[in-house]
């Protein structure tokens, strides 16, 4: 069996290499269902949320709201003391929830100000008695998302730290908190971590399509690959990459892409009740690309307040013929 139909093992979870990354806003509920639609198997994580507000079921959402479809689920959440991570990890537990991931990577200024996040990560003895508390309450599989470091690289010292610990896994997006989302990641960084650690490393970091999935393989030697942004709107992303990882030609038509994208608008009215139209609002340039129509349709369809005139659009759209 080749590398890349291999699965990987985190705990007791067997996935494919190929995982749906977290991408707050939009790696939600209705967009995990969609992902769904192509891929089975794969892990998809979801969106961060602090522990207090998975112990006390707060948020517009209730943060524990999904769906058994979407499973496997790896659920993210972030902590800075070790006040609510039992009452959070119990309650993630009895939704039924795969895995658990803490995530120490996020740069956000809100998130960093209240040391979590990325800010964790300048913070080892700190960090560590998180970890040791959510590994004594969780008994399904724990993983870490980190970065290259805080404001200098130490992803080294805090792999060791987390393996030590007991993590199943670690996810590395090789950038600082400095560089946010932008700059070259670190492959190099994140070869090393593979490198001395046993448990599996995942990287998160510029995997768009095949050829950049195989050159993060060749580079780095790690055992699987986050998909982030290059799932948006492309929620048949993991299957492509399946599908080239196994040689076969992939391709998705217009009519799919439409299809996708009425898809995608239902699924958030379901979920988010009116609201959703203009929550969808986000993702409707990513789906409006490639066309001359596109921008003037993206002007009138990303302030439109009617369900009907943004799925008429959107047909419109992915009937014209002419390709930018
Ligand atoms: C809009 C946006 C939201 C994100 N939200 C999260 C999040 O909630 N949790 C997390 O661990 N990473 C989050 N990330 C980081 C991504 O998971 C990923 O590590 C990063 O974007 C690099 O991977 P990519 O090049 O595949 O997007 C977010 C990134 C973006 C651009």
């Amino acid at each position: 069996m080749s590398y890349w139909q291999e699965k990987i093992k985190i705990g007791n979870l067997i996935v494919p290499r190929f995982i749906g990354g977290p991408l707050d806003g939009i790696t939600d509920s209705p967009f995990r269902k969609l992902v769904r639609h192509y891929s089975k198997d794969e892990l998809l994580y979801g969106e961060m949320r602090h522990v207090s507000c998975v112990a006390n079921d707060k948020g517009a959402k209730r943060a524990l709201d999904f769906e058994q479809m979407e499973r496997p689920f790896n659920y993210q959440v972030s902590a800075n003391k070790i006040e609510f991570i039992q009452q959070a990890c119990e309650k993630i537990m009895a939704a039924k929830v795969d895995c658990l991931d803490l995530n120490i990577g996020c740069p956000a200024k809100n998130v960093i100000k209240s040391g979590c996040g990325s800010a964790l990560m300048a913070d080892l003895p700190r960090l560590a008695s998180l970890l040791a508390e959510f590994r004594k309450h969780l008994s399904i599989p724990f993983t870490v998302k980190i970065r290259a470091g805080f404001k200098e690289k130490n992803a080294l010292d805090v792999a060791r730290l987390i393996q030590d610990c007991g993590a199943d896994a670690i996810a590395i997006h090789p950038r600082l908190q400095t560089q946010k989302f932008n700059g070259v990641p670190d492959y190099q960084l994140a070869g090393e971590v593979k490198k001395i650690i046993t448990i599996p490393v995942l990287l998160s970091g510029g995997i768009v399509n095949w050829a950049t999935a195989k050159r993060a393989y060749e580079t780095t030697g790690v055992d699987g690959f986050l998909i982030g942004r290059g799932m948006w709107s492309k929620p048949w992303k993991l299957l492509e990459l399946q599908e080239h990882a196994a040689g076969r030609v992939f391709k998705v038509t217009e009519e799919e892409i439409l299809a996708c994208s009425l898809a995608h608008l239902d699924n958030m009215l379901a979920y988010y009740g009116p609201h959703g139209l203009y929550a969808f609002r986000k993702h409707l340039p990513f789906y409006l690309k490639g066309k001359l129509s596109a921008s003037a349709l993206r002007g009138v369809l990303v302030t439109s307040s009617s369900v009907d005139q943004v799925k008429e659009g959107l047909r419109s759209f992915f009937s014209s013929e002419v390709i930018e």
